[in-house]
């Protein structure tokens, strides 16, 4: 199986945790935009009617094109249930989020989740956090180079503005995201301390003891891991 089709196997896992009244956490990414039509399929077959929170205008579009009822984070007190994708897995199940440049709403919403559920293909396990990926932070557009150079100053690692199609990344909070490359003696509880301290930075990518449930999609079958 590809890897398109690994994300797809750990749908039905997640689909039978939605269930009927819920206020559901929408994540964003390639996967969850994969799992959004299932999810609208499983209202209309079952009949039942779930309440949207989405973390990324993109996901809340397909959402609501779907006919799924999607609303305002700040209309809801709670959340039962968010599901997103993720960057990296370590085996603490902490997490590294935001290649989509989603990341200060995936945290508002995930961490919001009486339970939050991570669907990833197992080419995301990694032994540490940064080990394949990069971590993203969200800066406000004013001081970002300040901030770059920094953090680069202070951590001894490389910091790259994010670019897309040749022009700098903007995300839905209207920022820029740096992407730290990180190594294997960082502490990331130290590291995110670190970062959202400084002026001008939003969230970091860390998603650190809030995840509950990894459904990993492998060549040898579905692996549920429970925190
Ligand atoms: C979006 O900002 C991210 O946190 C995604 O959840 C993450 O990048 C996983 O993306 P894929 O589902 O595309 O692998």
């Amino acid at each position: 199986m590809d890897k398109k089709q690994l994300k797809i196997s750990t749908f039905n896992d997640a689909l039978d945790q939605i269930k009927d009244g819920m206020i559901v956490g929408i994540g964003s990414g390639s996967t969850i935009e994969l799992l959004v039509p299932k999810i609208a399929s499983k209202l209309d077959q079952e009949n039942i009617h779930i309440t949207g929170v989405c973390t990324s205008n993109k996901t809340a579009f397909i959402a609501k094109e779907l006919g799924i009822r999607v609303v305002d984070v700040n209309d809801v007190d709670r959340i039962d249930v968010a599901i997103d994708g993720a960057d990296e897995v370590d085996e603490n199940l902490n997490l590294i989020k935001g290649g989509g440049g989603a990341l200060f709403r995936e945290k508002v919403i995930d961490a919001m989740a009486d339970r939050f559920i991570v669907l990833v293909d197992e080419s995301k396990r990694v032994d540490y956090l940064g080990q394949t990926f990069k971590l993203p932070v969200e800066v406000d557009k004013f001081n970002w180079l300040l901030v770059s150079k920094k953090i680069e100053a202070d951590q001894n690692v490389n910091t790259i503005r994010r670019v897309v199609d040749d022009v700098p990344f903007i995300t839905d909070n209207g920022n820029y995201i740096l992407d730290i490359v990180l190594h294997k003696n960082i502490d990331p509880y130290a590291m995110h301390e670190y970062l959202i301290h400084l002026v001008g930075v939003l969230e970091t990518g860390y998603f650190l003891d809030v995840t509950d449930q990894v459904i990993i999609g492998t060549q040898a079958g579905v692996k549920v891991i429970q925190k």
